[in-house]
């Protein structure tokens, strides 16, 4: 766990979370950070809670006495937003501070009650209010309903620019007390967004809309520091996450980038080699291409590259009169996360019968999805010549497809 200086009199209190499913659903292959900060005016305030792994509230209160700040002086706790990941810990902080007040949306104390029974101390906020700490902090609050739950909201420092802003701009990827922009190199900087990347496909994009309307509202505030509770703090540039996710809400209705997602399943190899093929069609159009099989790759990593790509292949077998079932489940969750209007082609193998086109047509059909698909090519068995050639064919047609789109 973490202790860094946000800016005056801002602290960031950082835990890493590894080796969980996060939400018990998605992999982290690289962790993620919970992030809370203190503000310390003539009134102390926490904004969002970290939770959990490593030994907190212990270590949570080992890092207040750093900043010689008692936990019983925290006169607000300041829930952003309600899910445990950043309010798990209310139960243990009520054991050593009883007096604090709960600063919150009236939905995250509905909330508050039904998680941990806390009703008591809470003061509602909205757009029109602001919590005055002293030392001139004064926090204006702003509803982001929906990002990521219903109860959102954001926190703005009015002296420091600093905005908390919760799950909005958040990343995963573990934390390192260089957890700032203006300290991370270049490199860092990309890893970090290809984590914001899977946080947000993963987490956030199904919500996109709301996200689209949240950088509308934060727009009027003159943002300096974005603070999330995740990943790392946009001090040097603010704006680059908050345009990155302007990008990434977009890409849910399409077009995404010049990329094409190949998601594919085999049962005794004849998919398989039709799918060899098109790597290398691929690799001869200079396209970016991101190849995931399943069900060895994880639904994140795919939903990742899914998110990005305005190209996607998908190539399966039939089975048993339907789409192979691992391409579907995941074909399912892209319907639910509205990965939306994409071009698309679809290959595979079939042995006694076909039938996969069915239900691949009733998922895209029942998740409103409108991808744009190129006539499929199905072969029975192994792919002959002929069928690669075709394969080729339509495969150029998407490639032709997707450049001109993203290159409008
Ligand atoms: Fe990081 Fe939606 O909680």
């Amino acid at each position: 766990m973490n202790v860094t200086n946000v800016t005056n009199d801002i602290y960031q209190l950082s835990v890493n979370v590894e080796d969980i499913l996060f939400e018990g659903l998605w992999e982290i292959p690289n962790g993620v950070s919970l992030n809370s900060y203190i503000i310390k005016g003539e009134k102390t305030a926490i904004v969002d809670g970290v939770c959990g792994w490593d030994g907190v509230p212990e270590s949570l209160f080992a890092l207040l006495d750093k900043l010689n700040i008692a936990p019983e002086s925290i006169e607000y706790l300041i829930i952003n937003h309600m899910e445990p990941d950043h309010s798990g810990w209310i139960e243990d902080f009520k054991k050593i501070n009883s007096n604090f007040k709960v600063v919150c949306s009236k939905k995250s104390a509905e909330l508050l009650e039904a998680f941990y029974g806390h009703t008591e101390n809470i003061i509602h906020v909205t757009d029109k209010d602001t919590l005055d700490l002293g030392k001139g902090h004064i926090l204006k609050f702003v509803e982001i309903p929906n990002v990521h739950w219903p109860d959102t909201i954001a926190t703005f420092d009015t002296l420091t620019g600093t905005l908390f802003s919760c799950d909005a701009f958040g990343s995963f990827g573990r934390a390192t007390s260089s957890n700032y922009d203006d300290m991370l190199s270049k490199e860092e900087i990309d890893f970090y967004e290809k984590e914001a990347v899977r946080y947000y496909s993963n987490i956030v994009a199904a919500f996109s809309m709301p996200v689209k309307k949240a950088i509308q509202k934060c727009s009027d505030l003159p943002i300096k520091i974005v603070a999330p509770g995740h990943g790392i703090v946009w001090r040097k540039n603010p704006n680059k996450i908050i345009e990155d996710y302007s990008r990434y809400a977009s890409y849910q209705k399409g077009p995404a980038q010049e990329e094409i997602t190949i998601i594919w399943g085999s049962m005794y190899g004849m998919t398989e080699k039709a799918v060899q093929h098109a790597i290398d069609v691929l690799e001869k159009e200079k396209i970016k291409v991101h190849v995931h099989r399943v069900p060895e790759t994880s639904w994140g990593t795919i939903l990742a590259s899914a998110w990005t790509s305005t190209g996607i292949i998908l190539a399966m077998p039939t089975y048993e009169y339907k789409m192979f079932p691992p391409l579907a489940a995941v074909l399912e969750e892209l319907g639910k996360k509205k990965v939306q209007n994409r071009k698309a082609f679809r290959f595979g193998s079939y042995g006694w019968s076909g039938g996969a086109q069915k239900e691949l047509d009733e998922i895209i059909s029942k998740y409103c999805m409108n991808w744009d698909f190129l006539e499929p090519v199905e072969f029975k068995g192994r792919p002959e010549p002929k069928d690669l050639e075709l394969i080729t064919e339509k495969l150029r047609t998407l490639v032709g497809e997707v450049r001109e789109l993203t290159n409008e």
